[in-house]
C-alpha cells in the first residue's frame, strides 16, 4: 500500500463507491477498495434502470407516493423526499460523466430519453441503458475513477474489519481504518484514514438461490455491527419475481421492465394468474407477485412458472433487451418466440447500516452509503430501480458531509499491526465450503419468502451453532476469502432472523403465515437492533 493513511478509506467500488470517489476527489486522498476486479458488484449486472421523474406528466410527489406505498408503511417520508426530489439531479450527473442512456424518437418527431416501467410506478420513470444499465453506469464511473491521481484503486483487496480507537484504548469513539487482506499476496494490512465510507452493496449470497453475484456478502454490515453500530429493517429480503429456471444460468435476472414492457405471468398450463393476488397484475410491486409465484408453485406443485412477452413483435424484444434475449438463447431459450421459465431468487437487502441523512453510522468517522446503508427510502419493500438513485443521491450527501469536516479532522494515530502469532494454515477448508452451503440451504427452506414462528426458530439454532464453529475457525486458522465471507455470512443471517423474529406481523417482504397480517393496533415501526 502506497502510504500510510488517507484521508478516506472507501471500502466498495460499484455506483455508491465510484460515485463516492468521484465526488470527493478534487478535494482528499482516497483509498478505495473492492475484493475483487473493481467492476465486479450488483451494479455491473443491474438491468432495468435508474427512477427518477423525468416526463412532463410525471410529479415528484407521484414517486415520493408510489415509494411510500411499496414500503408498506416503513419508509421514512423525509428521505423519500430527500430522494426523489434530487433524482434528476442525479441521473443528469450520470449523463454529464458519459452514461449512454437510451433515447427514443417520440411520435411528432422529438427525441428524449426513453423511459420504462416497472412494478409499483404508476408512471413511466425508468432511465435505462437498453437492459444493461448498470455496466453502463459501472463501465463510464470507473473509467473515471481510474484517470483520477488523488484516488489509489487496490482490487482484489478485501477489509475484514474496522479499526475503531476503543480497540486501541483511547478516550473517544471514532474509525481510524480498516484490516485489509491483500488476497493476491496473502497478507494483512492496517489501513488507516480519517474517514471510512463502507459502499459493500448487499447480502443475497445468504440465500441458496440470488440474483446477486458473489461479492455480495454483507461485510459491511457485519463489519459495522462489530464496530458497534445498530442495524434497521434486516427482515425486508427482497425477492426478484423473475430469475431463469435454468440448472446454469445461476439465477440470471430476467428484468420487470419485461412486465413493464408488457409480459405477462403465467401457469404452466399457460393461464394468467396475477390479476387474483392483486389489481395491478404484472405491475404490482414485487413482495405481492413473488409471494403470488411461490404461492402457485407450491399449490400447483411446479417447479417454476412463465413469462411470456411474445405478444411484442421481435424486433422490439431484441432491441429493448438485447442482453436478456442473448443469454437467454445461450440457455436454450427464444423470448421471442416462447415463454420463459422463472423462479423468484432473493435480490435485495432493505436493511442495513443505519445512517442519517449524511450517510453517517452510529460510529463517528464510519460513513455507510448504498445497498449496505439502511437510510429509511425503502421501508418494508424498495421499489424497482430506486436503488441506483440511492447510491447516487447518498454518496453526494456523505461526500459532502466528509469535505464539510475534513479540515478540522486529525491524521489516525499509528495503527497495531495484525496479529497472527497464535494461527496455523487451516488443514480443513472443506469445513468452510460446507458450512457456506449449509447455511445458504436453511436460510433459503426457512426464512424465505414465507415464513414461520418455528422456521425461524429452527433457523436460529443452526446459525447459532455455525457462528460457534466459525468463531472456533477463525481464532485458530490464518483468514482466507471464504472464511471472512462466511463468517460475515453468517452474522447477517443471525440478524435477519432475529429481525424476522422480533416483528409479529406480515408487512412488506415479511410474510408470516403466524401472523399472516399487518399489526394495525399500533403504529408501524422499524426493527432496530443494538450490538450489546
Ligand atoms: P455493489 O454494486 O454491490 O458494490 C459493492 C462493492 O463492494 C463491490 O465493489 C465489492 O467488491 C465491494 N466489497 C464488498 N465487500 C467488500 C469487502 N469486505 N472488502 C472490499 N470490498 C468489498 N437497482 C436499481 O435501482 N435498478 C436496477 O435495474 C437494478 N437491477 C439489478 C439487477 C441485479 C441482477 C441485481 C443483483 C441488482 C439490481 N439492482 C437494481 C440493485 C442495485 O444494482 C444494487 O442495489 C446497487 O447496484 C448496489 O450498489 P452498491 O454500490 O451499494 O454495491
Ligand atoms: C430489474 O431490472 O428487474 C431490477 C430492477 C431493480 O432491482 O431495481
Amino acid at each position: 500500500m502506497s502510504q500510510v493513511h488517507y484521508d478516506v478509506l472507501l471500502i466498495g467500488g460499484g455506483a455508491a463507491g465510484l460515485t463516492l470517489a468521484l465526488r470527493l476527489a478534487p478535494h482528499a486522498r482516497i483509498a478505495l477498495l473492492s475484493k475483487g476486479p473493481l467492476s465486479e458488484g450488483a451494479t455491473f449486472y443491474a438491468q432495468g434502470g435508474i427512477s427518477a421523474v423525468w416526463d412532463k406528466s410525471d410529479s415528484i410527489e407521484s414517486h415520493i407516493q408510489d415509494t411510500l406505498d411499496a414500503g408498506a408503511g416503513l419508509c421514512d417520508e423525509a428521505v423519500v423526499r430527500y430522494t426523489v426530489e434530487r433524482g434528476r439531479t442525479a441521473v443528469q450527473w450520470l449523463m454529464d460523466h458519459g452514461v449512454p442512456f437510451t433515447r427514443e424518437t417520440r411520435p411528432d418527431g422529438s427525441t428524449d430519453y426513453h423511459l420504462t416501467r416497472e412494478g409499483g410506478h404508476s408512471h413511466r420513470r425508468i432511465l435505462h441503458a437498453a437492459d444493461t444499465t448498470g455496466r453502463a453506469i459501472e463501465m463510464t464511473l470507473e473509467d473515471r475513477v481510474r484517470r483520477e491521481p488523488n484516488i489509489d484503486i487496490y482490487e482484489h483487496h478485501l477489509a475484514i474489519d474496522l479499526i475503531t480507537s476503543n480497540k486501541l484504548g483511547l478516550a473517544d469513539q471514532r474509525c481510524l481504518g480498516a484490516y485489509v487482506l491483500d488476497k493476491r499476496a496473502g497478507h494483512v494490512h492496517a489501513l488507516g484514514s480519517k474517514f471510512v465510507a463502507m459502499a459493500t452493496g448487499g447480502a443475497g449470497k445468504v440465500y441458496l438461490y440470488s440474483s446477486n453475484p458473489d461479492v455480495c456478502t454483507g461485510d459491511g454490515i457485519a463489519m459495522a455491527w462489530r464496530a458497534g453500530c445498530r442495524v434497521a429493517n434486516m427482515e425486508f429480503i427482497q425477492f426478484h419475481p423473475t430469475c431463469l429456471y435454468h440448472p446454469k444460468a445461476k439465477s440470471f435476472l430476467i428484468s420487470e421492465a419485461v412486465r413493464g414492457e408488457g409480459g405477462r405471468l403465467l401457469l404452466p398450463d399457460g393461464a394468467p394468474f396475477l390479476d387474483q393476488f392483486d389489481s395491478r397484475a404484472e405491475l404490482a410491486p414485487r413482495d405481492i407477485v413473488a409471494r403470488a409465484i411461490d404461492h402457485e408453485m407450491k399449490r400447483l406443485g411446479v417447479e417454476c412458472v412463465f413469462l411470456d412477452i411474445t405478444h411484442q413483435p421481435a424486433e422490439f424484444i431484441t432491441s429493448h433487451f438485447p442482453s436478456i434475449y442473448n443469454r437467454c438463447l445461450e440457455y436454450g431459450f427464444d423470448m421471442t418466440q416462447e415463454a420463459l421459465p422463472v423462479v423468484p431468487a432473493a435480490h435485495y437487502t432493505c436493511g442495513g447500516v443505519m445512517t442519517d441523512l449524511h450517510g453517517r453510522s452510529d460510529l463517528d468517522g464510519l460513513y455507510a452509503v448504498g445497498e449496505t446503508a439502511h437510510t429509511g427510502l425503502h421501508g418494508a419493500n424498495r421499489m424497482a430501480s430506486n436503488s441506483l438513485l440511492e447510491c447516487l443521491v447518498f454518496a453526494e450527501a456523505a461526500a459532502e458531509d466528509i469535505l464539510s469536516r475534513l479540515p478540522q479532522c486529525e491524521p489516525p494515530p499509528a495503527l497495531p499491526k495484525w496479529d497472527e502469532s497464535r494461527v496455523t494454515d487451516s488443514d480443513e477448508e472443506v469445513v468452510v465450503a460446507h458450512n457456506w452451503d449449509e447455511l445458504r440451504r436453511f436460510m433459503w427452506d426457512y426464512v424465505g419468502i414465507v415464513r414461520t414462528d418455528k422456521r425461524l426458530q429452527r433457523a436460529k439454532h443452526r446459525v447459532d451453532l455455525l457462528q460457534q464453529e466459525i468463531a472456533d475457525y477463525y481464532g485458530n486458522f490464518r483468514v482466507s476469502n471464504d472464511l471472512i465471507e462466511l463468517r460475515n455470512l453468517a452474522l447477517v443471517s443471525d440478524l435477519i432472523i432475529r429481525s424476522a423474529h422480533a416483528r409479529h406481523e406480515s408487512r412488506g417482504l415479511h410474510y408470516t403465515l403466524d401472523h399472516p397480517r399487518p399489526n394495525d393496533n399500533a403504529p408501524p415501526r422499524a426493527t432496530i437492533l443494538t450490538p450489546s
